[in-house]
């Protein structure tokens, strides 16, 4: 029971790495929030967490919409009274490019270029900017940001979303100087190739999933392997570990 007693807020629960992420946490007697735009999605996981004997509640939200996610945060402290956890995990990649333009930087238009951001940027800005403060008050708290190994390198094809996980990165090391005095740590995952539904689509191109599995472990990730590292950097066996960008891929960007 790795995280007794803590109340973690999981953005993007509803799918994927957020979702395995919520399962491993409960199990490690987190209370979870699963803060996640999609109804459907997000209370059948917080139901599978009640349903195995833990607790979760599911809560309604944009990350990129400021009431939503203030609302969504004093929802969370009404029903469990504290913060300890935040995994700032929501984001749209490659699976969106029916409402936005998943492309290089000239072929993507103003308007999908700032969805892009007001989601995978400004979404972990906005949870944390009302997080932080609950946080600062107790005096203790562990932030950790989804970055993707496209926040290190230049991964053409989806420059929006690139430029958004970049500064992922950079947030999540200013914030580690800014709070370390609070008792808040802020780390970053970097995934690899993950399979999940963001990328399902790439993964039917032919020869994706073998180019994916072409790392040091040769395999692609499962969405646990993020969860895992995630639920490391929540607990306080990572006390003395803040700032840190962590890629998760596989040995990928040892290569
Ligand atoms: N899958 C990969 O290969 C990969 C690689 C690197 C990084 N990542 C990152 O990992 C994180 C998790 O992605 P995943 O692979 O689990 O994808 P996913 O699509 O399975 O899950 C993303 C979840 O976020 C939710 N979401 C999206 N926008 C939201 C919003 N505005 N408000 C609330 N919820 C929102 C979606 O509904 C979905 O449930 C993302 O930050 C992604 O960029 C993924």
């Amino acid at each position: 029971m790795r995280l007794q007693d803590k109340v973690a807020i999981i953005t993007g629960a509803g799918s994927g790495q957020g979702e395995a992420s919520a399962y491993l946490f409960a199990k490690e007697g987190a209370k979870v929030v699963v803060a996640e735009w999609n109804e459907e999605a997000g209370s059948r996981v917080a139901q599978k967490i009640v349903k195995e004997g833990g607790d979760a509640l599911f809560i309604k939200v944009d990350v990129s919409n400021e009431d939503e996610v203030r609302a969504m945060v004093e929802e969370t402290v009404r029903h469990y009274g504290q913060i300890d956890v935040l995994f700032n995990n929501a984001a749209i990649g490659y699976s969106a490019t029916s409402r936005y333009k998943m492309d290089s930087l000239l072929e993507t238009p103003l308007k999908d270029w700032n969805a892009i951001l007001g989601i995978n940027l400004n979404g972990a800005y906005l949870v944390s900017k009302y997080v932080l403060p609950i946080m600062i008050k107790q005096n203790r708290g562990s932030i950790i940001n989804n970055s993707s190994m496209n926040g290190m390198i230049g991964v053409s094809g989806a420059d929006a979303y690139t430029a958004a996980k970049g500064g992922i990165v950079s947030l999540t090391r200013v914030m580690a100087v800014d709070y370390g005095k609070h008792g808040i740590r802020v780390n970053c995952i970097c995934p690899g190739a993950i399979d999940t539904p963001m990328i399902a689509n790439a993964l039917e191109i032919p020869g994706f999933r073998e180019a994916s599995a072409a790392c040091p472990i040769g395999r692609i990730g499962q969405p646990e392997d993020i969860g895992n590292a995630a639920l490391f950097l929540a607990t306080d066996e990572a006390s003395y570990i803040t700032g840190v960008i962590l890629p998760v891929d596989g040995g990928w960007s040892a290569t």
